[in-house]
């Protein structure tokens, strides 16, 4: 199995520079369009077969060093109870938004296994079919990404009922993050176990937060929940978005690996956070539209500034659009191989 990528994660010597996307298993691949085109997005996500299929696809279609499972962060929290649906070109569609402290108590831990078990059938069956090729990396949404989607009843643009409800009932709010806390603790707990050989943790919205507040109502959270899962020996990747004016605190989640998104300077986020901890990133996504050059000298650019971390382990600084031709994402895979290479 190539292990760049778990190498890397550790701050261990590796030959090249490995690297992977957010988002690689999507709809600007035609092969996952293809299967898409069968079934929803929830089906293909409780479908162990054709999520592990999906979950591969990039690993033989770019060469990326590392494969992440096929599902969604929001998959646990309809396990918790409730009602989940994606609506074509809206997103995610929580129906009965939870606000109210009746709401909070309905919410059931779910067992893994029991709830989650086509989470970790897929697990169990990427193990195998991934044994000769590259790692596989679990993951879960951070509570307070979480809680946003179940408090807003799906995406926001200024999360007014979920800081309402954390400045004006902290007690809700924490009830709330509380449960969300030990759902996810399980459930990566859980995918540990199935196999997975990396885990990260989601924090898409954390960069609405002020510090202040990301220290009160969201830091705490992640931090419990990396350190149940130190025991499984799992190296945790933390990725917040936006995080820029956050990584004095989020340096301090207790995370291996901290993912950047594009908007920092590489070279002087290694900086700020300093030895032991290696980090994930960061092209802006949509770089990947400029023209082969171009993208090269971004990827030297961002080679030279992670040269210094403990680790470095290429990504994107989010997602990968939908719209990207699969052509330009393989341009800037195969430069990051070609340009890190030291043998
Ligand atoms: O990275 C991967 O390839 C693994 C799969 C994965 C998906 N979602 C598949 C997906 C992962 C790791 C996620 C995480 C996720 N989901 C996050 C955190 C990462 C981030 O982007 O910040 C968030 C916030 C979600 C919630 C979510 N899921 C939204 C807001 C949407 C709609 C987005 C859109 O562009 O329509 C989804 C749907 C979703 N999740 C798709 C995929 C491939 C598109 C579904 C489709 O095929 O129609």
């Amino acid at each position: 199995m190539n292990d760049t990528f778990l190498k890397a994660c550790r701050g261990e010597e590796v030959d090249y520079t490995p690297v992977w996307m957010m988002r690689q298993a999507g709809r600007y691949l035609p092969e996952y369009q293809q299967i898409r085109g069968n079934v929803t997005f929830l089906e293909l996500c409780k479908n162990p077969d054709l999520a592990a299929e999906v979950t591969i696809q990039p690993v033989d279609i770019l060469g990326v060093d590392a494969a992440i499972l096929f599902s969604d962060i929001l998959v646990p929290l309809e396990a918790m109870g409730p009602t989940l649906e994606f609506h074509e070109k809206v997103g995610p569609v929580f129906p009965d938004p939870v606000r109210d402290q009746q709401a909070v108590n309905r919410l059931i831990i779910p067992d893994p296994e029991e709830h989650l078990g086509f989470v970790m059938d897929t697990i169990r069956l990427l193990r195998r079919e991934l044994a000769t090729k590259v790692p596989l990396i679990g993951f879960a949404g951070a509570p307070f990404t979480l809680a946003t989607y179940l408090i807003e009843g799906g995406s926001s643009k200024f999360f007014f009922e979920t800081k309402k409800m954390m400045f004006a009932d902290p007690e809700l709010y924490s009830s709330l993050l509380e449960k969300i806390t030990e759902c996810t603790s399980l459930y990566l707990k859980a995918q540990a176990a199935a196999g997975a050989q990396a885990l990260q943790i989601f924090d898409s919205w954390a960069g609405v937060l002020a510090p202040g507040d990301y220290e009160r109502f969201a830091l705490p959270y992640v931090k419990r929940i990396i350190g149940d899962l130190k025991e499984t020996g799992v190296p945790i990747i933390y990725f917040t978005n936006n995080g820029a004016t956050l990584l004095e605190l989020s340096k301090t989640s207790g995370a291996d690996v901290l993912g950047l998104d594009w908007r920092l300077d590489i070279g002087k986020a290694v900086q700020q956070i300093g030895p032991g901890i290696a980090v994930q990133g960061n092209m802006d996504p949509l770089a990947l539209f400029l023209p082969e050059k171009e993208i090269k000298e971004r990827v030297a650019r961002i080679l030279g500034g992670g040269s210094q971390a403990h680790g470095h382990i290429f990504n994107l600084g989010h997602g990968i659009h939908q719209f990207t031709p699969p052509s330009q994402a393989k341009i800037f895979i195969d430069a990051v191989h070609e340009l890190s290479r030291k043998v």
